[in-house]
Parts: C-alpha cells; structure tokens; sequence
C-alpha cells in the first residue's frame, strides 16, 4: 500500500509541469544576459538548458556537462553553480547576438519531480549614432548596426505636409544580423529654406535619436564689420557641446569648442572670434566675429550642437568683401583731414612758429 502511493505520488510529480506564462527576457547586444530559472531544490538536480531543441547548457552529477553543446553557445554560458543548491538555475549567456533571440526551455529534474520553464528572449542593438548627410537634392539620414529596425520619421522647420516629405527606407543585414538603416528625402525647392530633421525612434520606444541640418544662405559682409553667424540649437538642449569649424577650400579647422556641463571654451581665434555667453545659456551658440579679414575668414562655418542622443548642424558660407567707401565716408573722411591738417598746422605754429616770432622780437 504504501509502496502503491509512494509510486503514484512519483508519478504524479513527474507528470507536474509547472503551467507558468513564458517569461520575457530582452539582451542588450553584445552585454552579457541572464535568463531566469528557479526550481524547488531537493538534492541532486539534473538541469538542461534548450533553445527550441538545441541543447544549449547542461549540470548532472553536480557539474557542467558540455558533450552535446551546439557551438553556437560554445563558451558561452555558464550557471551561478553555487547557487544551484539554493534552487538557482538561471543561465548566463555571455557577449549576446542576434542570433540568440528565441524561446528556451529550462528544465530541472529532482527527486521531487520535473519542471519546465520557457523564456522568451529578445535582442536588441542600441542607437548609438545617426549621421545626416546633404547634398543639393537629397538628405540622408542612416545608423548603423542596430536591432530590430527603428521607426525612422522626417520633419522640416518651418513645418511642411507630411505628404511632401517623400522619403525612402532602406536596409540591410550584416555578417552578424546587425542593420544599417538609411532614409533618404528629396529637398524641398530651396535647400536654405528649411532646417531638415530626422529622427530614429527604437522599436520598443526608449530610444529616440535625432539629427538635424540647416544649410543657410550665404552671408556677405565688408571687411572690418562685426558679423554675426547664428547657430541657435532646435529645442531647448541642457546639456551640450558645440563646436564651430571653418573650411577654405581644405581641411575643416576647429575654431572654438564649447562645453555646456564644464562651461570651458576653446577658442582658436582667440580676439578675432566669440560667443556670447549669456545666449549660450539659452542654447544659442551663434559667432561673432569682429573685424572679419576678407583673406583669413571668407570661407564655409559649419556649427554642430550635440546633445544626449541629438545633433544639429548650421551651415553657413560666410563671403568677406572689400570695404566700398561710399561718398559719405570719403567726404566725412576728407573733413577729417583737412581739421587734422589745420589742428597741426595751428600746433606747429605754437610750438615752433611763435617762439621763434617771440626770440626775434626778443632779439
Ligand atoms: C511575455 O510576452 C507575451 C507576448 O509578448 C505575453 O503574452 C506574456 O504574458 C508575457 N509574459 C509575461 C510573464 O509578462
Ligand atoms: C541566480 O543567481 C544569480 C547570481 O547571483 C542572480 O543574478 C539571479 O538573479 C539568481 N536567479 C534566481 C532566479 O534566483
Ligand atoms: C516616410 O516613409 C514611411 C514608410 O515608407 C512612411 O510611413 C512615412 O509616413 C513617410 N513620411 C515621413 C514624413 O516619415
Ligand atoms: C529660391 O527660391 C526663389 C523663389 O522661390 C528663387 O527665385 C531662387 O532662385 C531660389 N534660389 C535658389 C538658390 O534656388
Ligand atoms: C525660400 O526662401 C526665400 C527667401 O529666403 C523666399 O524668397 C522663397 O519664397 C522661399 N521659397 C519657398 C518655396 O518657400
Ligand atoms: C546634465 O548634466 C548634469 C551633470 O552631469 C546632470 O546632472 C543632468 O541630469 C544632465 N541633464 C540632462 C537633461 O541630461
Ligand atoms: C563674394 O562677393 C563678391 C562681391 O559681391 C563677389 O564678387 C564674389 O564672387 C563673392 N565670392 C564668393 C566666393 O562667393
């Protein structure tokens, strides 16, 4: 009899499959993850590891047996083994890949019965940067190695009908399963009329990352002119960097870098060049420059303010032309001569003419 009820109760153990949901589990790539399993411990326990039926880790005799890992996991995983007496048999699946997302299925054996726990694991590669690329037609936006593909939106400043922003997504796999996303959109009439953004929103909506671009018109000042070359950041930014670079034909030279957190400036053109700091504040990093030289500062200024996961671009070709006198200047400059030459004239004669006068008479 009691023979009979230890064997039923047995089977009925073994027959007990714990019904839970799956779990879901979502890996950063390429981190490190770990899937979750806990089983009621009661001595030795045999614990297999599966991913749909590929065995990816398995423990018995109180050790790791790895005879029929797939290679795919080879190296890869390991248990917390000193926790497994605790009832601990959650996986550590090591440098995660595209490849690993799926169902698995964590089975525990005891002397109390079995149990089966599937977890559903999701990948994901972050945004780690969108770079925007412009040319007189086209604007392009793209990211690179990234799961599972981004939402991808466009916008101009001022805004313009969503039906006009004709824009086209491409994509394509790696050796590792990672995207590189690429939208393109053709410029609206004027390319200086608008500030052009873009923006990568991930799947599950906790990244967002925006690029955005503006290619002014042109600016022409006189030589000797204060000019101001704005560069103001789309929304209000807290922390950010800004960096303004000047091109002539060449290679970009960083001219002044700006640090929002430190509030350190470097400035190359230290006495020629400067921000306000006031306006910096208020996310407007605009250039001033004071007596622009036609040879040194004609040439193109390109502005880029980053922030957390955002970057702005403001291009601007900046064209220094000879100062025109005009008639005004050259009459009010002759006036000023002539009162130079009669105030010298007038100082001649005290200093030297009349002395001489008084020495004669004296004589
Ligand atoms: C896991 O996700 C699936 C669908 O995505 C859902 O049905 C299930 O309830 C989730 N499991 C848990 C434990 O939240
Ligand atoms: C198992 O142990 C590891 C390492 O201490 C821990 O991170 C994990 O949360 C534990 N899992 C369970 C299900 O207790
Ligand atoms: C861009 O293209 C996508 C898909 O092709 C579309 O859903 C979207 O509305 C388009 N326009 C904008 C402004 O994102
Ligand atoms: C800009 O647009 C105006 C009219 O909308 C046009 O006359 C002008 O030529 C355009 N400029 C450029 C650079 O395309
Ligand atoms: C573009 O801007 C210029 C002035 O900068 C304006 O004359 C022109 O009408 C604008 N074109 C469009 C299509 O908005
Ligand atoms: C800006 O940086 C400071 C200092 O690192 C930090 O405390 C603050 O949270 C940041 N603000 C934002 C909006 O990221
Ligand atoms: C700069 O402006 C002058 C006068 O308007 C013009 O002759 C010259 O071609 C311009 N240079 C450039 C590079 O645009």
């Amino acid at each position: 009899m009691i023979t009979l009820l230890i064997i039923l109760e047995k089977l009925l153990l073994t027959n007990t499959k714990v019904l839970l949901p799956d779990a879901n589990v979502t890996c950063i790539i390429p981190d490190d993850c770990i899937l979750p399993c806990s089983f009621r411990p009661t001595g030795t326990v045999v614990i297999h590891w599966y991913k749909q039926q590929i065995p990816v880790h398995s423990y018995y005799y109180n050790k790791d047996q790895f005879g029929l890992q797939n290679k795919h996991f080879s190296g890869r995983t390991c248990l917390f083994n000193s926790h497994i007496p605790h009832g601990n048999a959650s996986l550590l699946l090591r440098r995660v890949k595209v490849q690993d997302k799926g169902r698995y299925k964590c089975y525990t054996s005891t002397r109390k019965g079995n149990q089966e726990i599937f977890i559903n694991l999701e990948v994901k590669a972050l945004i780690q940067s969108v770079i925007m690329e412009m040319t007189d037609e086209m604007v392009t936006c793209s990211s690179h190695n990234i799961y599972p593909v981004p939402q991808v939106t466009w916008a101009t400043d001022p805004p313009s009908a969503q039906k006009t922003l004709e824009n086209s997504t491409i994509k394509s796999t790696d050796h590792k399963g990672l995207l590189t996303v690429e939208s393109t959109l053709r410029i609206l009439g004027n390319l200086s009329n608008y500030t052009y953004i873009c923006s990568f929103i991930a799947a599950d909506k906790t990244q967002v990352w925006t690029a955005s671009r503006k290619n002014r018109e042109g600016i022409t000042q006189e030589e000797g002119h204060a000019l101001t070359i704005p560069c103001i950041a789309p929304h209000n930014l807290q922390n950010f960097s800004l960096t303004w670079t000047f091109t002539l034909s060449t290679e970009p030279t960083v001219i002044l870098r700006y640090d929002s957190k430190t509030r350190h400036t470097f400035n190359l053109w230290e006495g020629q060049a400067e921000l306000d700091q006031d306006l910096l504040l208020l996310g407007d990093g605009s250039l001033l420059l004071h007596k622009p030289d036609i040879e040194e500062h004609s040439g193109t200024y390109t502005c880029t303010i980053s922030g957390l996961q955002s970057r702005h671009i403001v291009q601007t070709k900046v064209n220094i032309t000879v100062a025109s006198i005009s008639e005004d200047e050259q009459s009010v400059q002759r006036s000023w001569w002539s009162t130079a030459a009669s105030a010298a004239f007038f100082l001649f004669t005290i200093t030297v003419a009349l002395p001489q006068c008084v020495r004669q008479r004296g004589m």
